[in-house]
This record gives C-alpha cells, sequence and structure tokens, in this order.
C-alpha cells in the first residue's frame, strides 16, 4: 500500500503556538503531593522536588501549566495554600474525596513552574468562590505592593509580582460532577464579571472560558454557543475537554461499546469535529458581538483516560487515583491528536495534556524511581520538534473501515517548517494493524538538503506498555535516516507506528 504527502513552505494552515505543548497538574491523587512535590522521597531536594521527575518532566518542554485545577478548584481557597506551612489548614476535598494538607500552594507552584520554565496558568475557583476572590487572587499573584494582597505576597516572601498572564474562569461548570454546577448563561454571567474584576485588577491578563467539559455532554454545543456569545468580550480563549477512550463509552456513559482499536486509532476524526464545531461557535459569536477581537481555542485537557475512572480518594491525602497505565495504541492516539493540533493551528492556540505526573499522566512516579508511559514520546517529540507554521499537506492514503467513523485514511501525518531556522518536522501515524505504508514525501518548493534524525514507535501489540519492571518495553527510537532523492524521500512506516522525521 502506497500514499503520498505534497510539502509547500509557502501553503500554510496556520502559526504553530508553542502554548499548544502544556500541561495541567491538579491537586489530585498523586499529581502534587508524590508526583512533582514529594519530600518523604529519599530523591527529593531540600525543596521536596524530585530532580528525576523534573529533568523527565523538562524533556517534554512545556511551555505552560494549568493549575491548581480540575474539579479541585471548584472547592479551593487559595488563602490555605500561602503563609507557614505549619499554620495551613487541612480541609476536606470534596471533589475527589480527599484530604489536602495545602503544604503545596500558589508560591511553591509558581517556584516549580519557574524552575520548570513554563508560563503558569491560573484557574480560579467560580464554584464556591467569589468574583472577589478571584479579583483578590489577581491582586496576590500580579501586583505591586502597597495594598492587602500585594502586602500579603511579599510577607509570604515574594515582594515581586508574578505576573501570572493566563487566568481560567472556573473548569467544567455545566458539569453535575462539579462543585457549583450552572446553567449556561448563569455561568457566562459570573464569567464575564469575574473577568471585568480581574481585568481591573490586572488589565494585561488573557483569560479562557468554559467550554462543555465533553461533547458527549447534553447541552454541547449549545452551552458553548450560549457562553461564547455573552462573554466573547471579556475572553481571549475558549476552552475544549476530551478524553479518549477504547472502548468509547456510550453518550449515557454507562454502557460500553467493544473493544475496538481500528476506531479508536480513527480518534483524530472525532478530535476534529470537535475543534470545527467550538471555531465556527466562535465565529458566529464574532459576528453577533460585531467584534473585531480574536478569541482562540484553549484544549486545556486532553488525553486517553478510560481505564482507572473511580475518582474516590477516600478521605486519604494523596490517594492512588486515575493511575491510568497506556500502551501503544494509546501513544498512536495521542500522536494523532498532536496531528491535529497542528492541523488546527489557525484556531487551537493552547492545550494542556491532562494530567502531567502518576494522574493520567506520561510519567509515573514512586518514592525511589520513575518510569515513562508511552504517550511520553510523541508528546515530547512534538513539543521539541514543531515549530513555525503548520503545513497545509496535500495527502493521498489508502483508507480503511471503522465501525465508529466509517471510511478513515490509514495515514494520519501533519508537518511543521519554521522560516526563522530552516527545519522541518514530519509526524506519520501508520493507523492499520496489520498492514505496512510506503509513503513518499514530495518537498514542492524548497526541498532540504537531507533528514537530520528519525524516530519510530512501533510494535505487533496495540496492548503492550511500560511498567516499573519493564520501563522500555515501548519507547521511540532512533531509526536510519531515510534518504533523500531529489525533491522526494520513499520510506517504509510499519503498522501501528508513528514516525517522526526532521529535515
Ligand atoms: O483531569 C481529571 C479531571 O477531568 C479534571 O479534574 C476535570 O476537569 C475533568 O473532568
Amino acid at each position: 500500500r502506497k500514499a503520498s504527502v505534497g510539502l509547500n513552505t509557502q501553503r500554510t494552515l496556520g502559526e504553530i503556538s508553542p502554548l499548544l505543548f502544556g500541561g495541567f497538574a491538579e491537586h489530585m491523587g498523586r499529581c502534587i503531593y508524590e508526583g512533582i512535590y514529594d519530600p518523604a522521597s529519599p530523591l527529593a531536594d531540600s525543596r521536596g522536588f524530585r530532580p528525576d521527575v523534573m529533568a523527565a518532566l523538562k524533556e517534554t518542554n512545556y511551555r505552560i501549566m494549568r493549575y491548581p485545577g480540575g474539579n479541585f478548584v471548584s472547592g479551593y481557597r487559595w488563602t490555605d495554600g500561602i503563609g507557614p506551612r505549619e499554620k495551613r489548614p487541612r480541609r476536606r476535598a470534596l471533589a475527589w474525596r480527599s484530604i489536602e494538607s495545602n503544604q503545596f500552594g500558589p508560591h511553591e507552584f509558581m517556584e516549580f513552574a519557574q524552575e520548570l520554565g513554563t508560563e503558569p496558568m491560573w484557574a480560579v475557583n467560580l464554584g464556591t468562590g467569589s468574583i472577589q476572590d478571584a479579583a483578590d487572587l489577581v491582586e496576590y499573584m500580579n501586583l505591586p505592593t502597597g495594598t492587602l494582597y500585594s502586602d500579603l505576597r511579599a510577607a509570604n516572601g515574594h515582594p515581586d509580582p508574578y505576573n501570572v498572564k493566563y487566568w481560567c474562569l472556573g473548569n467544567e461548570m455545566d458539569g453535575p460532577w462539579q462543585i457549583g454546577q450552572m446553567g449556561a448563561l448563569e455561568y457566562a454571567e459570573k464569567a464575564v464579571q469575574a473577568a471585568k474584576l480581574m481585568r481591573w485588577m490586572d488589565p494585561s491578563i488573557k483569560t479562557i472560558a468554559c467550554g462543555s467539559s465533553a461533547t458527549s455532554m447534553p447541552g454541547y454545543p449549545d452551552w458553548d454557543r450560549v457562553v461564547l456569545d455573552h462573554s466573547y468580550a471579556q475572553i481571549d480563549y475558549f476552552s475544549m475537554h476530551h478524553y479518549a477512550a477504547n472502548p468509547y463509552p456510550t453518550i449515557s456513559n454507562t454502557e460500553r461499546l467493544p473493544v475496538d482499536t481500528d476506531s479508536y486509532l480513527a480518534s483524530s476524526v472525532h478530535f476534529e469535529e470537535h475543534a470545527d464545531t467550538l471555531a465556527a461557535a466562535i465565529r458566529l459569536a464574532k459576528a453577533k458581538n460585531r467584534s473585531k477581537h480574536d478569541v482562540h481555542l484553549c484544549w486545556d485537557e486532553w488525553n486517553v483516560w478510560y481505564r482507572a475512572k473511580g475518582g474516590d480518594g477516600g478521605w486519604s491525602e494523596a490517594p492512588h487515583i486515575l493511575e491510568e497505565e497506556y500502551n501503544l495504541e494509546d501513544a498512536l492516539v495521542v500522536a494523532t491528536w498532536l496531528n491535529t493540533f497542528l492541523r488546527k493551528a489557525d484556531v487551537v492556540k493552547i492545550a494542556c495534556i491532562a494530567q502531567i505526573v502518576n494522574v493520567i499522566a506520561p510519567i509515573m512516579t514512586r518514592s525511589d524511581g520513575m518510569f515513562k508511559q508511552t504517550i511520553f514520546y510523541p508528546l515530547t517529540l512534538f513539543s521539541n520538534h514543531a515549530s513555525g507554521h503548520s503545513l497545509d499537506l496535500l495527502v493521498k492514503s489508502p483508507s480503511y473501515h471503522s465501525a465508529r467513523y466509517g471510511e478513515v485514511p490509514q495515514l494520519d501525518v501533519s508537518s511543521s517548517f519554521d522560516p526563522e531556522s530552516g527545519k522541518g518536522a514530519h509526524f506519520l501515524v501508520n493507523r492499520s494493524q496489520t498492514e505496512s505504508l510506503s509513503v513518499t514525501l514530495n518537498w514542492e518548493d524548497v526541498a532540504p538538503d537531507g533528514l537530520t534524525q528519525a524516530w519510530q514507535m512501533s510494535g505487533a501489540d496495540p496492548m503492550a506498555g511500560n511498567s516499573f519492571d519493564h520501563p522500555d518495553a515501548v519507547t521511540a527510537h532512533e531509526i536510519p535516516l531515510p534518504r533523500l532523492d531529489g525533491r522526494s524521500m520513499t520510506l517504509t512506516v510499519p503498522p501501528l507506528s508513528f514516525t517522526t522525521l526532521i529535515s
């Protein structure tokens, strides 16, 4: 079977925002405690950070980090997390039936983000929190000293403002599981008022309103239309969430369809539809508001999540919840999702994989070590190599039939070209479980001198994954560089594979 990809550096889809390669750290399970903050580990430094975990997070090169939730934020009092640690309250965190010690709070997160070199993205509590609490938090984080909360920040050891730029206006406020669930209009009105006060505190901030928490929500996409229409003038980004699954949950979320890897590997059909629908809702709201300003999509929760669904922490600290174990097919779906971000680079400008450590995460820790899950590899390859323009490719691929999406191309692909460095990056997923694919890349205008690096992950078993005992069972490894012949290059990609080529 043969496929071809036509590339032209002048034919582009949009500028690739570096913020597409972001993460999400929530106070839940073992993401913060025993994840990024683990003072009891023999590996921890004096701040409680783990050099091994930090090194893996740095490898992924996260450009933005959403914090502190998630569902957690809708009951979070940010003042609990500041001041001397011994005085911070222990609370029941209702979202995950867990105990929150508040030993990690705003200052610790900022220290973590600065060490990682990532842009913080803060979510405010619009569940139990008031618009005043949200504005006070902006004062605490961003304003020069001289008033109550900025002076309090200085008293807590940080006289200089942190200047947090990105602010999420609540989390999944349409969900019945959310503390303080609201209707679309009620949410939009509160979000607008919160954003107004927060901007009065600091006009330089960017705000992000909540979209539907899933495409399976009964309110989707009306929630999105209503919220966008009412909040358009006060927001810069609109959030979308989705978790992919095999088997795919039914709309009721109670029964499940049978395992269907062919359909699962075609999930990017759904990802694209989701982005297209919300991009259309944004255009409609822009027209209705007679606005000149643009709102972009912020896909601030995305990942595979369907095995470790139970979110009951049993009123313990750092419970082992949502510790999903990833396999090869999950890594391929993650690669097609990142391809989708590049193909939708004109509208999707921020994306955060949910989450970064232990909880539905690319890396897993225990006190004496860590390992990288399969999804770590595509995430890290895209984050480090996709930059500049996303190319509008001319793709010809054989297709296969999937029960869920009908005919889908066997090859899922995206390419970037950075005019500043001259670097090209090409990301190819062969979705077939059985057929290899001969792929020819044709450079239509400027051909590179050759490839500089190439990696591949593949395997016969889509369900194979890594573990503490077998940390390197499924990884991306370097492959011999395919040769360029004039303006063309042909390589054969095996079934169930993800290949990254750098030119
Ligand atoms: O990422 C796990 C949870 O998924 C988040 O807390 C919530 O926003 C979503 O439902």
